[in-house]
């Protein structure tokens, strides 16, 4: 199997398990607990149909959207996720690339394998940076001042990690950060030799928004544990209002799922909310996002700009979410099993495949451009 024979989301998957050691496959793959949140994300797209209209002149089709101040050229963006470079040797640098070639959004992570400064000064597209509320308020100023310094578009503060979720693969396997090659893993490394070889033959990676501040060489832990750990859980909204004062512009909440706390962002000042289950890799049982969607958008749709991410696989989820008032949604599986499969090449064909299937399916749903999608579109089974 080659990335030329993948043609969706479960083509880049198999790929990706083919060439990753299974730990980290399985970090990418896996969620909390019964993972019945991660499944139930995509399912309820299934719960609700599209009702096309036809005989629009639909030939020119306008997939572009502006949100969050910023024009996308399409939709769908890249979340920032951690550990890039575990993934594929090419990290950070591919998944921005890609993203900047199709004019939409992505991000670094606070525990991203690049330099947020670095991947900002080499790419023009828009930006964000995801943000992690530290126990260690000098390591959260430094972040906070890297990303004004270097002038991101967005700031995008999670949430929904105050603690690990329970992600039992990870448990089995051992995966963790720093990513250490323990004697299973050496196993793998044979197995799977071209991860292996890329492994030797580039340069150690790092955690450059960490790296001053968090001691990785006193062992590695499970991305839970660093959750747990090194992230705040005495973070309140007063601590949220202050960093909204300090960064002064596009400033966004990641993993909101209540109507309430949509209002309370609108309050104090967000111009985004991200209504996110954290691709099901945290909180078990919780609702899906698309499921979520309506009411959150009803309450605050008019205040804010809502986004929403967790469980999208395919164009017709893209348009789902927009037809029940999205402004954009966001992806992280989706690309990075792409970044497995093949690195840049990988996020490109994934980004893609996208932006064909959204195009043909606004064709086909008879909508020109982003806002003649509507609830009209929609019936619920
Ligand atoms: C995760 C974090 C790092 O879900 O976003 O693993």
């Amino acid at each position: 199997m080659k990335l030329n024979d993948c043609h969706n989301f479960h083509d880049f998957r198999k790929l990706a398990k083919r060439r990753l050691p299974s730990p980290i496959f399985n970090y990418i793959d896996g969620a909390a607990e019964d993972e019945t949140t991660y499944a139930r994300n995509t399912a309820s797209f299934e719960q609700c149909d599209l009702v096309p209209n036809v005989l629009r002149g639909t030939e020119k089709i306008d997939q572009s959207v502006e949100v969050m101040g910023q024009k996308l050229e399409m939709p769908i963006y890249c979340s920032p996720t951690a550990l890039q470079r575990v993934f594929h040797h090419e990290g950070e640098n591919a998944v921005a690339a890609a993203a900047s070639k199709y004019g939409t959004l992505f991000g670094v992570s606070s525990l991203g394998t690049a330099s947020l400064s670095d991947i900002r000064k080499q790419y023009h597209g828009p930006q964000c940076f995801q943000f992690y509320f530290h126990k260690d308020r000098g390591l959260n100023q430094s972040m906070l001042e890297s990303a004004k310094n270097a002038d991101v578009d967005v700031l995008m503060l999670t949430v929904d990690t105050i603690t690990g979720g329970k992600r039992e693969r990870d448990l089995r396997t051992g995966f963790s950060i720093p990513f250490k090659l323990t004697l299973s893993g050496l196993v793998q490394f044979i197995i799977k030799p071209n991860w292996g070889l890329n492994y030797i033959t580039h340069p150690k990676f790092g955690f450059p928004q960490l790296d001053q501040f968090v001691d990785m060489s006193s062992g590695s832990v499970s991305v839970g544990k660093y959750f747990t750990d090194m992230l705040d859980p005495t973070m309140t909204w007063n601590d949220v209002e202050k960093i909204v004062q300090f960064w002064n512009g596009q400033f966004c909440l990641k993993g909101i799922m209540s109507v309430s706390d949509a209002k309370r962002a609108v309050d104090i000042g967000c111009t985004g909310i991200v209504v996110s289950n954290h691709g099901g890799r945290q909180l078990d049982g919780s609702r899906s996002s698309f499921d979520q969607l309506a009411e959150i958008v009803d309450a605050v749709g008019n205040d804010i700009d809502v986004i929403m991410d967790s469980g999208i696989q395919r164009g017709s989820h893209v348009l789902k979410a927009l037809s029940l008032g999205a402004k954009a949604v966001g992806g992280g599986r989706f690309y990075l099993y792409a970044l497995a499969a093949a690195g840049q090449a990988g996020v490109e064909r994934a980004l893609e495949i996208m932006r064909t299937d959204i195009e043909r399916d606004m064709r086909l749903v008879g909508a020109k451009k982003i806002s003649e999608l509507s609830v009209d579109n929609l019936r619920f089974r």
